[in-house]
């Protein structure tokens, strides 16, 4: 779930998932803390109960033995049956810190969903299809020894289309997770249209730049609002239309709802589900396309479709390519080539030769 709370953020969409995941949680959390009290009273009673009982079992046992019912071995053998019984027992009551473990997995889930976007301006009407800027960026990830970003400076001009290539870990995730800003860069600056990123914060950029992340999410809930993510501005029409053009129409008819099917990260291939992440992307009024290796799970059909859908797009706005795969250079007005958190301008030609 803490995965998904940047793409809500991303879709705009995080006050309604929020208000949802909210609600659901409250009940859990109420309905814990009242099973953590009644097993935390129960637990009491039952070691009292135990020890107690364990005491009595003894003395019965010696009292037995005194007046010779029972032998000396009967009372080790009772003994030791207790014993084993009472273990069982305390087994079972070891089940209460995780139950207490649960309980503040979900405090902590809470709480980062309550976390308020405090410090974000809610930059918008700025951050209109222009130019995207690098200067200088370096960015190291919290915890981690090694830079993933270590002096970017690069320029996008609007409707350019861009396809940033380059080695596994190389950085270029992470340069669009700056660009979205999810982080904020140690040096240097991100402007989109000449206002920071870290100004506009990444509930605003979110309304400008449609992402399609390297690892697609799939909600339960229909296709269609896994398309739209409850954003009531985006039409039906505009869902199928976006839905169509990343193939999904063989999907849809074959759903007996059609768009309506409920749907789960289970229902879908891992083919499916990219197509659904990009047709998530698709619907949305295009500003800035940033697509992140959106092609690695599609069959040759899909690809071609989403490449012309691409091609067809060209000039009308700005996209950002981050790909392995050579085929989408051949739609790139310039190609960039991260390597080691470095961007360097690249010769069409000579990477696809070689
Ligand atoms: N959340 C994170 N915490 C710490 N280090 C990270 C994190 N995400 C990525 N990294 C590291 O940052 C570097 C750049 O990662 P990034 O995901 O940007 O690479 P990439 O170029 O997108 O690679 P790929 O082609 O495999 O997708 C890598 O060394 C990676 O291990
Ligand atoms: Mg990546």
């Amino acid at each position: 779930m803490i995965e998904m709370i940047p793409l809500f953020r991303l879709f705009s969409v995080m006050d309604h998932y929020r208000r949802y995941f909210s609600s659901n949680i409250d009940q859990n959390i109420n309905a814990n803390r009242a099973l953590n009290h009644s097993t935390i009273q129960f637990g009491s009673a039952i070691s009292t109960i135990s020890e107690m009982s364990r005491y009595t079992v003894l003395v019965a046992t010696i009292v037995l033995c005194a007046l010779k019912k029972i032998s000396l071995g009967d009372v080790v053998l009772y003994q030791s049956l207790f014993s084993f019984s009472l273990d069982g027992l305390g087994r079972i009551m070891n089940i209460l810190p995780n139950l207490e473990m649960g309980l503040e997995a979900m405090n902590s889930i809470y709480s980062v969903l309550g976390l308020e976007d405090t410090g974000e301006t809610k930059i918008t009407s700025h951050l209109t299809d222009g130019e995207l800027k690098f200067e200088g960026v370096h960015f190291t990830y919290p915890g981690s020894e090694s830079k993933a970003l270590s002096g970017v400076d690069c320029r996008i001009r609007s409707g350019e289309h861009v396809v940033i290539i380059g080695k596994n870990g190389s950085g270029k995730s992470t340069l669009a997770r700056l660009l979205l800003g999810f982080f904020a860069p140690d040096r240097g600056r991100i402007t989109i249209n000449g206002v920071l990123s870290t100004d506009a914060g990444s509930e605003a950029i979110a309304t400008k730049i449609a992402y399609v992340s390297q690892r697609s999410i799939i909600f339960r809930d229909s296709l269609l609002e896994n398309i739209r993510l409850r954003d009531e501005q985006i039409s039906r029409e505009q869902a199928l239309k976006a839905a169509e053009q990343c193939n999904l129409a063989r999907l849809i008819s074959r759903l007996s709802l059609g768009l309506d099917e409920p749907i789960s990260p289970l229902s879908l291939s891992g083919g499916e589900t990219q197509c659904v992440a990009i047709a998530r992307a698709l619907a949305r009024p295009l500003k800035t396309l940033l697509l992140d290796e959106i092609t690695s799970n599609l069959d040759l059909i899909s690809k071609k479709m989403v490449f012309n859908t691409l091609r067809n797009l060209h000039g009308s706005c700005t996209i950002v390519t981050i790909t392995h795969d050579m085929e989408l250079l051949t739609l790139a007005d310039r190609v960039l080539v991260m390597d080691e958190g470095k961007l360097h301008e690249s010769n069409l030609n000579s990477v696809v030769s070689g």
